[in-house]
């Protein structure tokens, strides 16, 4: 028999993804339609180019999840949205489309922070019979986002502490930056985690920057020593004067390696530092650098040797979709929020506070 479902919806940045999930956590349907092919020629999002194409793709992909479903507006609990943070334009077209969506069927509207959707996609099963341990409480929870880059304590559902923050770049960010440095196109992460696995030296070290005990994070500068490490590649391999030159392959691969290993350095020694202090019974780590394959190894390495579990969403439920809005939404929902059909995007709406 078919549980209570929720349908979610995202479009805060360049997906348009749209879900149904079934007693809160089981994956019913999952679209996403991805705007990346369409940035790609302009290295970067434009935000009215990323709001017009969720105006384009959203209904097709809601037609796409009812027919991956098999299900009907009966079975339909709440519709949850996405409200922040974001793009104001990219929020406003999912925001009015679940708005409609809730009038016209009469059903509860239920806004959710997409960071919080971030977080609880951790608590996702694929099938019914998914033996996939859920995160344990409290729990240190790491995202890791183009756009953000926390570290945030849980001692029980839907509540956070704030434990540290990036100061300036998000780690995304930062990946995307370097990623265009290194000429590796759009998007630079994917292409960084590629590049870095072709690496033989494993020798060029990028700085960390430790900031003390503190548990807040930088990486403006390793994006500035990014850019001198690079210059100084370029002239080594004799093209200091092509601009429109690439550097050799192996060199791309070695330094997409260095790069790398210091971001997933520094976010997972503070992470298990963070759990290791707040006394954790597991970790939990969603956002789109969360694909990283280097990352997932190294913190699960390290999160083993301690006996803490780590719950990391597959890559796919890493960045951008509707699926984790919908388990957050469906939390939001049993714990008996409501938003009204006044609901307004937040672009920049906080998860967490110290
Ligand atoms: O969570 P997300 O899909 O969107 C935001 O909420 O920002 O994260 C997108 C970010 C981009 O910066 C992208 O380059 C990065 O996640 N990313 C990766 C990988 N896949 C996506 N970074 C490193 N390695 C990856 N495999
Ligand atoms: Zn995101």
């Amino acid at each position: 028999m078919r549980g209570r479902l929720i349908l979610a919806i995202e479009s805060s940045c360049d997906e348009t993804g749209i879900a149904l999930i079934e007693n809160g956590r089981r994956i019913v349907a999952n679209v996403v339609a991805s705007q990346v092919a369409l940035h790609a020629p302009t290295g970067g999002i434009v935000p009215e180019v990323a709001a017009r194409a969720h105006l384009r793709w959203i209904a097709p992909v809601l037609d796409d999840a009812w027919t991956d479903a098999d299900a009907a507006w009966d079975d339909i609990d709440a519709v949850a949205v996405t409200y922040g943070p974001g793009l104001a334009g990219s929020l406003l077209v999912g925001i009015n489309f679940a708005k409609a969506l809730a009038w016209v069927h009469d059903k509860p509207l239920v806004g959710v922070n997409h960071l919080e959707g971030h977080v609880y996609a951790a608590w996702l099963h694929d099938t019914a019979d998914d033996d996939r341990p859920d995160p344990v409480f409290p729990l240190v929870a790491l995202v890791v986002s183009g756009g953000h880059t926390f570290i945030a304590e849980m001692r029980d559902h839907l509540t956070y502490r704030l434990l540290g923050t990036t100061l300036d770049d998000a780690a995304g960010e930062a990946f995307d930056k370097v990623g265009r440095l290194l000429g590796l196109g759009y998007p630079g992460g994917p292409a960084i985690g590629r590049a870095a696995e072709a690496a033989t030296r494993h020798d060029r070290v990028f700085p960390r920057a430790w900031l003390g005990d503190s548990y807040d994070l930088s990486f403006s500068g390793l994006k500035t020593a990014a850019r001198r490490i690079v210059t100084e590649a370029r002239a080594d391999a004799g093209l200091a004067d092509e601009p429109d030159a690439s550097l050799p392959d192996d060199v791309v691969a070695d330094l997409a390696w260095g790069f790398q290993d210091a971001v997933v350095d520094v976010l997972t020694t503070k992470t298990i530092r963070a759990a290791e202090a707040i006394g954790a019974r597991s970790i939990v780590m969603g956002g789109g650098v969360a694909a990283n394959g280097a990352l997932r190894a190294r913190l699960a390495g390290e999160a083993e040797a301690r006996g803490l579990p780590l719950i990391v969403p597959r890559p796919a439920l890493c960045t951008d979709n509707g699926a984790m809005i919908g388990a957050a939404g469906a939390r939001r929902f049993a714990a008996g929020e409501r938003s009204g059909l006044d609901l307004d995007a937040r672009p920049s709406l906080p998860l967490a506070a110290r």
